[in-house]
């Protein structure tokens, strides 16, 4: 178990700290990459994705996308960025898998299938919170999705799971899925690095241009390593699966396991992953970090919820993704 102050923090105190904090909600969930599979029309595993309309197969690094976009599903109207996760499925006992919806989170309600999406350029009450922004171009992934162990998991920080007993729950975290029914569903946390190399705008495996604080943590306001001195804002995403309608012990596999896997074919949890495209416009990200923002940010151009939630894509891949489907989307094995 893990238990992260930065969590109770965010819930209890964001007024102290400078923690954007914002809601995005679903643009398309479809088997697209443009990260890992650029160009493949079909990548390997589904994926659920918040953002600017800019998403696509590929996404040139050399355009931005504000510049590409014409809107976007988050509340901050200038942010552009694409984020996104795999997608969450309840395998039944005979073998059918059936996708597990998204809900809003506290105070996002509204949003359709979305998620919250924070960056905070310190939690410490003393330090003086000073990031750099990303970059045009920049983009980052956290996580592995072949992994199964714990072992292999905590080669990451903070990639973990809440059982939710209602929906301020933000203690409890844990690497794997949780083994017992989450009574106002599972809240998967995705937290990447906070140092960057200060050159590259991404790297062959997406993650080697950021790393984490050399000692400390990001929580404990530790230092960047001499390899990667320029501090940057902490991304984070939560994303609230709505497991409730499968929370029926009865429904559950008879040998004790828990019955939810990823779209890429784990049952463990410890594939967790992210992808982050960034997209924000001009500088707003940095005005936005360098005048201690939160939930309200003067500096940028908000929109409502319901505004953001009408920015939508259609499937690229068009496939049934909503059925008890007899094998996941892409055809993934479970292993
Ligand atoms: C996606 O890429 C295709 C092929 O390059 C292009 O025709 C299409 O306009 C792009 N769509 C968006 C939303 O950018
Ligand atoms: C498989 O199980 C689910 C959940 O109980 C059920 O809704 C579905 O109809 C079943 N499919 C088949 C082919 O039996």
């Amino acid at each position: 178990m893990l238990v992260t102050p930065y969590a109770t923090l965010a819930l209890f105190a964001p007024s102290v700290y400078a923690l954007l904090r914002f809601s995005c909600s679903q643009l398309v969930v479809e088997r697209l990459d443009p990260l890992v599979n650029p160009g493949q029309t079909g990548s390997p595993h589904l994926h659920q994705i918040i953002g600017g309309n800019a998403f696509n197969v590929s996404m040139d690094p050399n355009a931005a996308p504000s510049d590409t976009a014409t809107c976007t599903t988050c509340t901050f109207a200038e942010d552009f960025s694409n984020y996104w996760t795999a997608v969450m499925f309840f395998k039944a006992k005979n073998g059918t898998f059936k996708r597990v919806p998204i809900k809003g989170n506290v105070g996002f309600e509204a949003s359709s299938g979305g998620m919250t999406v924070y960056y905070t350029p310190t939690i410490s009450n003393t330090a003086k919170a000073s990031v750099t922004a990303f970059k045009k171009g920049f983009r980052m992934i956290i996580g592995n999705p072949t992994y199964r162990t714990e072992a292999q998991a905590k080669q990451f920080r903070q990639l973990t799971y809440t059982c939710l007993q209602n929906a301020n729950t933000r203690t409890g975290e844990t690497l794997a899925f949780p083994t017992k029914p989450c009574p106002a569903g599972i809240m998967a946390n995705v937290r990447f690095p906070t140092c960057w190399d200060g050159v590259n705008l991404d790297s062959p495996d997406h993650m080697s241009h950021v790393a984490y604080p050399s000692s400390g943590t990001f929580e404990t306001n530790g230092p960047c390593p001499s390899t990667h001195p320029v501090k940057v804002p902490q991304l984070f995403y939560e994303v609230i699966w709505d497991t409730t309608k499968f929370n029926d012990k009865s429904l559950w596999p008879t040998d004790g396991s828990q019955p939810f896997v990823w779209s890429f074919g784990d049952a463990t949890g410890y594939g967790n992953h992210g992808d982050y495209v960034f997209g924000w416009k001009g500088d707003a990200l940095q005005r936005a970090m360098d005048s201690n923002c939160n939930i309200n940010c003067p500096t940028l151009k908000t929109q409502t919820i319901p505004t953001g939630n009408k920015c939508a894509q259609q499937q690229k891949v068009v496939e049934d993704i909503d059925g008890w489907l007899t094998e996941l989307p892409g055809g993934m094995p479970v292993s």
